[in-house]
């Protein structure tokens, strides 16, 4: 196998785990040669959700234009890269064997390393490649597929400190958008229908708040804002009412979101004797609302706070290529028969809490 040379090593990233196809050239200097994405947005939006069979069929049309694209604008062969990497799980797995056979291909004819990345850990990773963060540090993950609170100590190395029981939170924002008829994602018309709203007018519940633990859970506050709707009727939609609304749902999983991360800071500190900086990641770390809080918590707590611009909180090849760096820097890497893990929790030890089935622990 070709060694990689020590210095300017090149990775291409691939992710296909969800609704974004997107392949990315990264340098081990941080330096990005190329990130092109396509996003299946419009493909799923008619069905309020993503659609697993579309995903898969779309990832597969699109996935060899989109490397061929990325290798051209950043003017690179495949037998310049260091390696290949993609994301093997957790994830849709339609859209997971497309994007790790395709890795798997290219790593063999090309005579490269193969580094399968779990999603996960490339967002708890890309707080790294923004802000060259030292470990470890607490990463709060907020996506449509995941809420969880990580204690990072190393490539590798985690601590799942809490998850959800129930829905995901951007699950939550899309429920709530769907339930409006807003559309999808819900996540950033929510933000936009809440802009001047008053986020004390609705009282909704705040789950767990004050518990010892660092889980979090969702279901009842969708079922409190399906009962004000009930209540609310055809005038919920009205504008001052609809901003209300969803500033007060906003404020309501900011406070949760400020609250469970409080804790799990708090028990980082037990570990570790010293509170780590906070990493936030996901697509819901766009929202202002929630990031503002966010900083506040992180003020409070006098740690340093990292929040990695949108375009890399949510799904994209360049964090994958990053993870994949780190990997291969440690000589982590993977043989061709490396399955594609649909669900795949980046902490072993931790308890399954949510949907564990016979496929073991979901993410
Ligand atoms: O990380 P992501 O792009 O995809 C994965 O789930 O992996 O996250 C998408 C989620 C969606 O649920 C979307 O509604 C939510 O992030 N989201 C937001 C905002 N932008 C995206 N939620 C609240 N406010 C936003 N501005
Ligand atoms: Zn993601």
């Amino acid at each position: 196998m070709a060694l990689p040379s020590p210095r300017g090593r090149i990775v291409l990233g691939i992710e296909t785990s969800c609704d974004e196809t997107a392949a990315a050239l990264v340098r081990d200097d941080r330096s990005v040669l190329s990130a092109p994405l396509f996003s299946q947005l419009s493909e799923h939006a008619p069905y309020g959700g993503i659609v697993p069979e579309i995903a898969a069929r779309a990832h597969l049309e699109r996935l060899d234009v989109l490397i061929a694209r990325a290798l051209e604008e950043a003017d690179t062969r495949l037998a310049d890269l260091a390696a290949v990497a993609a994301t093997a799980g957790p994830g849709l797995i339609g859209g997971l064997s497309v994007g790790l056979l395709t890795a798997k291909m290219l790593a063999l004819v090309h005579d490269k390393p193969l580094i399968a990345v779990n999603h996960l850990e490339a967002h708890a990773l890309t707080a790294r490649f923004t802000d060259a963060l030292d470990f470890p540090y607490l990463v709060l993950l907020i996506s449509g597929g995941h809420c969880q609170l990580q204690l990072v100590r190393g490539v590798g190395a985690y601590e799942r400190l809490g998850t959800t029981l129930d829905d995901a939170v951007g699950e939550a924002f899309d429920k709530l958008a769907k339930m409006l008829g807003l559309g999808y994602p819900g996540g950033p018309r929510i933000e936009v229908a809440a802009r001047g709203g008053d986020p004390s007018r609705f009282p909704l519940p705040r789950p767990f708040a004050g518990e010892p633990h660092c889980n979090f859970s969702f279901s009842g506050l969708k079922t409190a804002v399906r009962r004000l709707l009930l209540e609310l009727g055809p005038a919920a939609l009205e504008p001052s009412n609809l901003a209300d609304l969803c500033a007060s749902f906003e404020q309501a999983i900011a406070d949760v979101l400020v609250d469970r991360t409080r804790r799990a800071l708090a028990r980082a500190r037990q570990r570790l004797g010293a509170t780590p900086p906070l990493v936030v990641a996901g697509g819901v770390a766009a929202n202002r609302r929630i990031g503002a809080a966010l900083r506040g918590l992180a003020g409070e707590a006098g740690v340093p706070i990292v929040v990695p611009p949108p375009r890399l909180c949510t799904d994209n090849g360049t964090i994958v290529a990053w993870a994949g760096i780190e990997r291969l820097e440690l000589g982590l890497v993977d043989g061709l028969d490396v399955p594609a893990r649909p669900r795949w929790p980046l902490d072993p030890r931790a308890e399954p809490l949510l949907g564990a089935g016979a496929k073991g622990p979901k993410a």
